[in-house]
């Protein structure tokens, strides 16, 4: 996607992703009561979401982080899901919690909870802020869904585009003139 001639439409503020980061912590800590809570962000894309939803869950947690990379160079996942940083201790004890930004084609949220409960977590799920059902490429559905989104090239709140807007505070998406 070329970003000339686009223009930014906003699709959450920041008060939305904070009333829904809210939303998910809420049931999470309901969900989990009891269990052993280990939290593992996917880096980049997850970062600014990841950390505050953390604090928006009420009970003690472990957070540790992988870094996965699906995209190289273009916008269209490659399928080939490289796990640049893995986890290595022992998963047994943990009710893993996989987060990321945005579940696309699929690729990577399948890939990572197989790795893990192949690893021998206790359980693995998936809380994804975005999810993009029609981009579907492998069957895929996270377990905690903030919102879904039409096919368009999303941004912000740790969203990149090329290098850069991770650090946008909303989501916006970039549009034709006539869409805004
Ligand atoms: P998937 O493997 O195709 O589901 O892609 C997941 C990864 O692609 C996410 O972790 C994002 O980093 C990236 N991604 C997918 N769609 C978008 C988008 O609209 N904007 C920014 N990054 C995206
Ligand atoms: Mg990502």
């Amino acid at each position: 996607m070329s970003i000339e001639n686009k223009v930014e439409k906003v699709l959450f503020t920041r008060e939305d992703i904070n009333s829904k980061n809210c939303e998910l912590g809420k049931q999470i800590t309901k969900d989990y009561e009891g269990g052993k809570l280990l939290v593992v962000p996917l880096l980049k894309g997850s970062f600014i979401f990841a950390a505050d939803l953390v604090r928006e869950i009420e009970m003690p947690t472990r957070i540790e982080f992988m870094t996965t990379s699906s995209y190289g160079d273009s916008h269209e996942s490659s399928g080939q899901v490289c796990i640049t940083q893995d986890l290595n201790f022992d998963l047994e004890e943990y009710d893993i919690l996989v987060v990321d930004d945005i579940c696309d084609s699929g690729h990577t949220m399948k890939s990572v909870v197989e790795h893990l409960r192949n690893k021998g977590a206790k359980t693995v799920k998936s809380c994804v802020l975005l999810d993009k059902p029609s981009r579907r490429a492998v069957e895929y559905d996270a377990d905690y869904v903030g919102y879904t989104v039409p096919d368009l090239f999303i941004v912000g709140y740790g969203l990149n585009y090329g290098d850069y807007y991770r650090n946008i505070p909303y989501i916006f998406a970039f549009v034709d003139k006539e869409e805004v």
